[in-house]
């Protein structure tokens, strides 16, 4: 597993120095208030769970799977819910907990999905932030760090559901997806 990775991006101690920037953020943006965090499977479980652990504060956790339709590239911007929330977050503080954001459709579409159902606050945080990629208008209210228009895996992130269970991030090699 680890011959195909090009070079270590983020070191396992990096992204847990950051997560935990992140959850003082975020509590210290909800003093006094409760959260449900919604975690976007499967990308996000390792970021999610070490994020939740760091916030000394009352949290409620919950999960959706999503898929872009039509996969690769080529996404129309129709996002196929596979696994939606099995609760109503009519009123609730929200926040999306997502790996990755690139072409920001998956995000859009989920933030305004989401919002029709009328939480009371609706935000979303994620680890990974690929800007350049951009397709649609889409800015991530917390981000872990700014990455390159590279492929990375591993912490959750996949290339065709390998990778995963790395501890730390990596550049895949162009060899294994060309
Ligand atoms: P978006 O809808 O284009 O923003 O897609 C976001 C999704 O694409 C993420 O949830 C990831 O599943 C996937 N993705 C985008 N870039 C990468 C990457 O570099 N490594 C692994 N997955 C990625
Ligand atoms: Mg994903």
């Amino acid at each position: 597993m680890q011959n195909d990775i090009k070079q270590v991006l983020y070191t396992e101690e990096q992204i847990l120095k950051r997560v935990s920037e992140l959850a003082a953020d975020i509590k210290n943006d909800y003093e006094g208030e409760s959260i449900l965090m919604v975690g976007i499977l499967r990308g996000a479980v390792m970021f999610y769970a070490d994020l939740v652990r760091e916030m000394d504060m009352q949290l409620h956790m919950n999960f959706m799977a999503v898929s872009s339709y039509g996969a690769s590239s080529q996404s129309s911007g129709v996002v196929r819910i596979q696994y939606d929330l099995d609760e109503d977050i009519t009123g609730k503080n929200v926040i999306i907990i997502e790996d990755i954001v690139d072409s920001g459709l998956t995000l859009a579409y989920l933030t305004k999905t989401l919002k029709s159902r009328n939480p009371k606050s609706l935000k979303t945080c994620c680890l990974f932030d690929k800007k350049e990629r951009r397709r649609v208008d889409f800015k991530a209210d917390y981000v872990g760090f700014d990455v390159p228009d590279v492929f990375i895996v591993g912490y959750g992130l996949d290339y065709a559901e390998n990778y995963r269970n790395l501890r730390y991030i990596g550049e895949l090699k162009p060899e294994v997806y060309e």
